[in-house]
């Protein structure tokens, strides 16, 4: 009986929101590869959306994409985004970011300048620079900007911050966080992951982002402050690397031009500290679990053995009852087959942002300090000391 109350108690809460679907956002693809074919497919499950527009700077790509994915009378004849914003006959009310990460910062932009609201793929850029031209784009335009870190809509991920936020841990100092896989370089669809010109960051950006945004925002995202930062290459540089096609391998060691390894400790406002590590390639099976360490109760929350933005089991607090040093253990949340995903809840988030005059979902006032952290870890790693953290004003 105490099992069955603990499911329910815990059991996913999904509230069934009325869709208008009379009122519909038209909306555009930018960049029509991997990540794409996630954002159409959730698109095309909500009610209240016209894709009519794509384009891709590969010829072909868009046309093919949308294709595939069953989708007719979209327009695509563009050579790139910019003449496909240049379009007015699309009549666009948003578009979706998905390209490589050298080409989130000009495109969101652009499609700010252009008046549309911006659903922006993760990590936000690869520079704080970058980061805060878009903000100045986003401020001047008053449009919705948000970035797609889904893993912050995982019904685990609220618990962690719910806890924190209830105070249960007493005051956070320390925190240690991150991920790792053993074998885990993504390129089953191309270079695009791992050469410089196309995503100037590699793990620290791509899996990084989500480690950081997790804990970050239980903690309510104080500013950081200092970075002591290292990064590595040697996986992705060794042209034995199990994981590249066999046939390409030399050729995709010569291109690897990002970081595979990463670590750092981060100071931030209010006397915090995060020790940090991320991985796309190891000779361990984790980097360990994320901790949480507060004055009056720690909270461990297990990592999954390839990192990707969920949890691994149920979480443990670590506290004191009556004097007595015990553990809670909180059941991790399983959703229901039927629940939306959280890819789903992201993608319709924004659309509810757009439609009800909402703020955004994940947004960039949070995210700039995520990136700067990336920045920072990077620009340290380089310089081989401790950076400070600056962010000019948007
Ligand atoms: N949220 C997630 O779960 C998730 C998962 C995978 C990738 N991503 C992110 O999505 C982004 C894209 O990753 P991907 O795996 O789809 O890469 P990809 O290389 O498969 O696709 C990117 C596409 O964008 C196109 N492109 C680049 N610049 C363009 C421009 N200015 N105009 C039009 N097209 C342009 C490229 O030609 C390419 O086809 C990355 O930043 C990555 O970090 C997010």
């Amino acid at each position: 009986m105490a099992e069955d109350k603990n499911l329910d108690a815990f059991k996913e809460t999904h509230e069934e929101v009325k869709i208008d679907a009379g009122r519909k956002i038209r909306i555009g693809f930018i960049g029509c590869g991997w990540i794409a074919e996630s954002h159409i497919k959730s698109l095309l499950k909500q009610p209240d959306v016209e894709i009519v527009a794509g384009c891709d700077l590969i010829p072909g790509k868009a046309k093919k994409f949308f294709e595939k994915n069953g989708v007719e009378g979209v327009k695509t004849d563009y050579a790139d985004h910019k003449e496909m914003l240049a379009d007015k006959s699309l009549r666009l009310d948003a578009v979706t970011i998905c390209t490589y990460n050298r080409q989130h910062a000009g495109p969101a932009i652009e499609s700010l300048n252009a008046g549309l609201h911006v659903l922006l793929e993760k990590p936000f850029t690869v520079t704080t620079e970058e980061a805060v031209e878009v903000m100045r784009a986003e401020k001047k335009s008053g449009k919705i900007l948000s970035i797609g870190f889904q893993p912050r809509f995982d019904n685990n991920m609220i618990m962690v911050k719910d806890i924190v936020q209830s105070g249960e841990l007493g005051k956070v100092y320390y925190i240690q966080t991150g991920g790792g896989r053993r074998r885990g370089i993504p390129t089953p669809f191309g270079t695009t992951f791992i050469e410089n010109e196309t995503a100037g960051l590699g793990a620290l950006a791509d899996i990084g982002c989500y480690s950081l945004d997790m804990v970050l925002n239980a903690i309510g995202y104080p500013k950081p402050l200092t970075v002591s930062g290292y990064k590595s290459d040697f996986f992705g540089k060794d042209p034995n690397y199990c994981g590249y096609p066999k046939a390409k391998r030399a050729e995709y060691a010569e291109k690897f031009g990002v970081d595979d390894f990463a670590a750092a400790f981060i100071r931030l406002e209010g006397g915090v500290v995060i020790s940090f590590r991320i991985a796309w390639a190891m000779n361990l099976d984790t980097s360990g679990d994320t901790i949480i360490y507060g004055t009056k109760g720690s909270m461990r929350i297990p990592s999954t053995e390839c990192w990707n933005g969920s949890i691994g089991g149920d979480l443990t607090i670590y506290h004191e009852v009556a004097g007595k040093q015990v553990e809670t253990k909180i059941p991790q949340i399983i959703p229901k087959a039927s629940a939306p995903s959280n890819f789903d809840k992201k993608i319709r988030s924004f659309l509810d942002a757009i439609k009800n005059g909402g703020t955004a979902p994940v947004p960039t006032s949070q995210i700039l300090y995520n990136q700067a952290i990336l920045d920072g870890i990077a620009r340290s790693s380089d310089l081989g000391r401790e950076v400070e953290i600056e962010i000019p004003e948007i």
